[in-house]
């Protein structure tokens, strides 16, 4: 079997990491012995590019127990659990392609020997395995029948592709599903976003000003969690409703420009490029703290800090030390790369619960279908997402009351006012 992982012998510390996440993810084991008994990929082959994590290698394993090919390769060059990759090729005998801290240049090797293996669907995280697809190994294209999407940089990207009609086959875009981006987007990133600052910087969250840049779903996680730790939450947007709901939740909101005076800790989470500048460092605390927690690694302009910079170190493992002029230091955590997986391990796995049950039940849904979609991108049908919701409920214990034929009658009829 064709792979590459950084050390194999990681496998045993990777099996137990896989058990400990597993046990956190009762809705995708359940889809994982249904698929066992039920084989629907079978004779499919698929193409995986995700964060490799503990919870990917769950999702992966369940793949495989439908019956799947699969192979997988990172979606960042930095969120690779290498335990993790070497348990999932020697455990599971499933092929991955990914090694934390990989180059650019290995990135797209591992993204193209993926492709290698000649996917039917594909499943990615940020677009950048559907991307390589369709500009460089489009001869490839023709026998992928669909694909999923993890979040919403892929979304916006894959959108754009369907609206161009340059995307050749149908996308299920898993980030949009309910269950998906309400809990995924807002507490996985909120929680795990505080863990990494943490992990790498050990500095006291509490009494600080915790600038967040963007407050859509990812964004509103991180500042009611920094909140939670005591922090003074700033908002900048971009949006005047997502402002003015940050307003409403209490948060501080104003432009980047004014943010950047005050800040002791920056985060972006918008999904869009060069959100902090040079202008903006400019004007920042000596010791000031910034990273990001969006998809890509092009929401702080790192090139601009660079030219601003007289020398640069890394002082501890995922902070580099930018020295601007005598009297300032900022520093960078994580290479400008999403935070919460660079220096810390992602989402919870009882959230990704939910995402990969999403992604689970998308492409089963997919094989199943009689006739082909178009070349569009498409929601999450409402069955598996309310379905997901469900059992995760009933995982957790907790009931909930169904409504009464009255109510239901009241519902659905215009007639009964006051
Ligand atoms: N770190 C993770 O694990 C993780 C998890 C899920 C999503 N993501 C990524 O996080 C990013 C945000 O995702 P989301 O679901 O919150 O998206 P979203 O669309 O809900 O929110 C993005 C917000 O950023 C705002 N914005 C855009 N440009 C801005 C600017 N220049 N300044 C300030 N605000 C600006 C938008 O108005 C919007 O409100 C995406 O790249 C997504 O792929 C990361």
């Amino acid at each position: 079997m064709n792979y590459d992982v950084k050390d194999i012998a990681l496998a045993k510390e990777g099996k137990l990491r896989i058990e400990w996440a597993n046990q956190s993810m009762p809705v995708l084991n359940r889809i994982k012995d249904r698929f066992r008994k039920e084989k629907p990929f079978k004779g499919v082959r698929i193409g995986a590019c995700l964060h490799v994590t503990t919870e990917t290698a769950s999702l992966m394993q369940t793949l495989k127990a439908g019956g799947a090919a699969v192979a997988l390769c990172a979606s960042n060059p930095l969120s690779t659990q290498d335990d993790a990759a070497a348990s999932l090729v020697k455990n599971d005998a499933i092929p991955v392609f990914a090694i934390k801290g990989e180059d650019h240049k290995t990135y797209y090797r591992h993204i193209n020997a993926v492709l290698d293996t000649l996917p039917q669907f594909t499943m990615d995280d940020g677009a950048d395995l559907v991307s390589t697809l369709h500009s460089e190994r489009s001869d490839l294209i023709d026998q992928v029948k669909g694909g999923t999407e993890e979040t919403t940089t892929g979304i916006i990207r894959l959108r754009s592709m369907a609206a161009t009609g340059v995307l050749k086959y149908p996308i299920i875009a898993v980030n949009d599903a309910q269950t998906k981006h309400f809990f995924d987007n807002r507490y996985g990133t909120g929680q795990s976003t505080v863990d990494g600052i943490i992990r790498a910087t050990n500095r006291m969250i509490a009494g600080s000003n915790f600038v967040v840049c963007g407050y859509g779903w990812c964004g509103r996680g991180l500042a009611m969690r920094a909140r939670g730790m005591g922090a003074n939450v700033i908002v900048t947007e971009v949006d005047a409703v997502a402002a003015l709901e940050a307003v409403m939740d209490g948060l501080r909101v104003m432009p980047i420009r004014e943010a950047a005076k005050i800040g002791d800790f920056f985060c972006t989470v918008t999904g869009n490029l060069n959100v902090i500048r040079k202008e903006h460092f400019k004007l920042m605390k000596d010791g000031a703290i910034v990273c990001n927690s969006g998809h890509f690694n092009v929401e702080i302009d790192l090139e601009g800090l660079a030219a601003l910079s007289t020398s640069k170190r890394r002082i501890r493992p995922f902070v580099e030390e930018f020295q601007i002029g005598k009297t300032q230091r900022i520093y960078v955590l994580g290479e400008g790369r999403l935070i919460n997986l660079a220096a810390a391990e992602g989402h919870p796995s009882s959230v990704m619960d939910m995402s990969f049950a999403n992604q689970a039940l998308s492409i089963e849904y997919m094989v199943k279908l009689k006739k082909r979609l178009d070349n569009d991108v498409y929601p999450v049908p409402w069955e598996i997402d309310s379905a997901i919701a469900r059992e995760k409920l009933a995982d957790m214990g907790i009931a909930i009351d169904r409504l009464t034929r009255e109510q239901k009658q009241y519902l659905a009829s215009w007639s009964m006012g006051t």
